[in-house]
């Protein structure tokens, strides 16, 4: 027998045999916890027979405006329980959630283009590809961005394909231009809770996240052991060592920099890591030196 349910924290230490394959894509442990918390129905597990997972499906809701949309970051099924309609019951359920709960006007997701199998499925699912991101996997290969409108978007408006290709720093942009529009996202309209959080994330534009990091490291007084060496302009910040971003807005949500013998001060340029939720240090020598006027502050969950 089959059971879907919320996915929990100990699933994490039990998802390896399904976090294989080559074309599920993975996160370090605080990017899992972070949705864990922040979008609890949108993550869930398919179980079997002796407590064994079978899949799962891991996604949020974001946006601003008509743009305000669940979105799937991962969703992956164990080879042994393919083509048993098991990943079709996640989507649904997610979709669900997006449509329900959230009104959301539709669901989006990146897929490789060579992924042949998932573009498949997500067509017989009703998603249609709305757009190609150039070099969206690693600088390598072009993603998909393929959508599903839900029933509030009723002319359809979400899914109208563009006529031509989008670049990575496109995507960015435009999503940086969404929040720094200030506007509400859907459901909320009015509530002040959302204006506020929509007014302190319009603040803090990439340059800004990426400054904040380039002050992490020039704090940073010892790196024995080069951890820090890719934290260069040549990369994007999503892929330097330690950082988990947010995969549409780039923005960071993690640093972990565990046992790896940093020494120096904390900048308190952190604070200005507006979606940062995660902060681990843990076992290395860092102590914090702020004048009376500087605060650093982790934004809640
Ligand atoms: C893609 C994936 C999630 C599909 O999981 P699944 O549980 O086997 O899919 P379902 O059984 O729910 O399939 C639903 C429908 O999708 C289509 N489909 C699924 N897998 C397919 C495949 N390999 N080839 C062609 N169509 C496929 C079929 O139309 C299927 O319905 P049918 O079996 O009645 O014909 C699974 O192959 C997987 O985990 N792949 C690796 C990870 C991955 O690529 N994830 C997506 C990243 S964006």
């Amino acid at each position: 027998m089959t059971t879907i349910r919320r996915f929990c924290c100990n699933d994490l230490l039990r998802f390896t045999s399904v976090n294989l394959d080559h074309l599920t894509e993975t996160f370090n442990m605080s990017f899992y916890m972070t949705y864990l918390a922040r979008w609890p129905d949108y993550f869930q597990v398919a179980e079997g027979p002796g407590k064994r997972i079978m899949g799962y499906i891991m996604g949020k809701v974001e946006g601003q405006g008509e743009s305000w949309h669940g979105h799937v970051t991962a969703v992956t099924v164990a080879p042994e329980y393919r083509r048993q309609q098991l990943a079709k019951k996640l989507m649904n359920l997610l979709e669900e959630v997006s449509d329900k709960i959230d009104k959301a006007y539709f669901v989006d997701l990146f897929v490789r283009a060579s992924n042949t199998p998932a573009i498949k499925m997500y067509e017989k699912l009703g998603y249609v590809i709305y757009r190609r991101v150039l070099r969206y996997y690693s600088g390598e290969e072009d993603g998909l961005d393929m959508r599903k409108a839900l029933s509030r978007d009723v002319e359809k408006k979400s899914i109208i394909p563009l006529k031509r290709p989008i670049t990575p720093d496109e995507l960015e942009t435009e999503r940086s231009e969404s929040l720094s529009q200030g506007r509400i996202p859907g459901p909320e309209k009015g509530d002040p809770c959302s204006i506020l959080l929509t007014a302190l994330y319009a603040e803090s534009s990439l340059d800004v996240e990426v400054e904040a990091l380039q002050a992490f490291k020039r704090s940073v007084t010892r790196d024995l052991l080069g951890a820090l060496a890719n934290w260069t302009e040549a990369n994007h910040h999503r892929h330097w060592s330690g950082i988990a971003c947010d995969p549409s807005s780039s923005r960071v949500i993690s640093i972990s920099l565990l046992e790896i013998q940093l020494e120096g001060e904390i900048s308190p340029f952190v604070g200005n890591l507006s979606s940062l939720q995660v902060l681990d240090l843990t076992s290395n020598s860092f102590f914090r030196s702020y004048s009376t006027s500087t605060r650093i502050m982790l934004p809640a969950n």
